[in-house]
């Protein structure tokens, strides 16, 4: 399967990237740079919408204006928090404040956020149009764009949502110098797992313009494939192993964090089975290690406990024959590979390291 490279429309006004999302009747624009969030009024402007509900974790003086009368719902942000409880949390504020198809709904804030308000924009009176304001690297890059809007079951991540496309997405970049280096770590373990799924080499480009790449290829990637029924997979990339290794840790590894590792694990992976060479395996690894993500697996985890989350995430996808599915690079590019052994599996998990939850400077542990 070829893979897209940035096809997406862009363009410059001032110092904000403008990228489309084509869909036929429901595109819309996402806006990167210093400053995104104060286009919001024009967004609110051009949607017709005379009140809005924002959806957020961040303080007050922190929300941009939406220009319109407005009412603010506090959110928590995290994975534990993207639960149904917490859709039916926001849908009732959305009823006590009398919200309306003809008004809209705005999330300020990570990944977590979008997507669980996403999706209570989605169910509430059958859909109001939310805008997108993503305050976090990961949520820029990956998570706000789209339309894909999920909350966890106990039994896994992402297992009840829709597709939601957002009105408008805001990516204000001045909002990343707040975040922790962990936050960062999390936003760049989806930059890095990029370059094997057709944005090339991001190393060395001013973050925004490594935001842009990440969301012009995502954009092309949706424009073709919606609703997740071929190439959409290839965004997964690195992530059957990243969401086990997620749940593993009970989310002490970040999205981003996990994803990294499952990008190097998906480079051996595909080296095992013939599908890429030695240098490719090993550029997976110096691009992950470039970001200073994590190129190991979390010590105290065993195999099989990977192999099991694996097969019950819905991108493991179990087979009859007991084999898995992952995303996996070869000499067409990145697809959808079925039937995996298990044997083998279980081979390029033990040949990975181990080591600790990831912080700035985290080494794996000595063999
Ligand atoms: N984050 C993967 C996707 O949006 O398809």
């Amino acid at each position: 399967m070829n893979t897209p490279s940035g096809t997406a429309n862009s363009g410059a006004a001032g110092d904000i990237r403008r990228i489309e999302v084509a869909l036929r009747d429901h595109g819309y624009a996402v806006h990167i740079g210093p400053g995104a969030r104060r286009l919001l009024p024009s967004v609110v402007r051009d949607l017709g919408a005379r009140r809005v509900v924002v959806v957020t974790a961040l303080p007050d003086a922190d929300l941009p204006d939406p220009g319109v009368p407005c009412h603010v719902v506090r959110a928590r942000d995290g994975e534990r928090d993207k639960t149904l409880a917490t859709v039916e949390e926001y849908c009732r504020a959305f009823v006590r404040f009398g919200l309306t198809r003809s008004d809209a709904v705005v999330a300020v804030g990570g990944g977590t956020v979008t997507d669980t308000v996403g999706l209570a924009a989605a169910l509430y009176h059958r859909g109001v149009p939310v805008i997108h304001v993503p305050t976090t690297l990961l949520a820029q890059v990956d998570a706000s764009v789209g339309g894909k809007t999920a909350v966890n079951l106990p039994e896994g991540k992402n297992l009840v949502g829709t597709y939601w496309q957002p009105a408008a997405v805001l990516c204000d970049t001045d909002h990343l110098a707040t975040l922790s280096p962990r936050d960062m770590l999390s936003g760049y373990g989806e930059i890095a797992r990029c370059a094997f799924i057709g944005a090339g080499d991001l190393r060395g480009l001013p973050l925004h313009e490594q935001i842009a790449a990440g969301v012009a290829l995502k954009a092309a990637v949706v424009a073709r494939d919606e609703r997740d029924q071929g190439l959409r997979h290839i965004l997964n990339y690195g992530h059957t192993l990243g969401h086990a290794i997620e749940r593993a840790t009970d989310y002490a590894w970040r999205h981003g964090e996990a994803v990294a590792a499952g990008t190097v694990f998906a480079g051996r992976l595909a080296g095992a089975l013939g599908r890429v060479d030695d240098r490719r395996v090993a550029e997976h690894q110096e691009i992950v290690a470039h970001f200073g993500l994590p190129t190991w697996l979390p010590s105290g985890v065993c195999a099989q406990t990977l192999v099991s989350l694996m097969r019950r995430d819905k991108k493991g996808l179990d087979t009859a024959d007991g084999a898995l599915t992952f995303v996996l690079d070869g000499p067409d590019g990145a697809e959808l590979v079925h039937s995996v052994p298990e044997s083998v599996v279980r081979s390029a998990l033990a040949a990975m390291p181990t080591g600790p939850e990831p912080t700035a400077g985290a080494r794996p542990d000595p063999a």
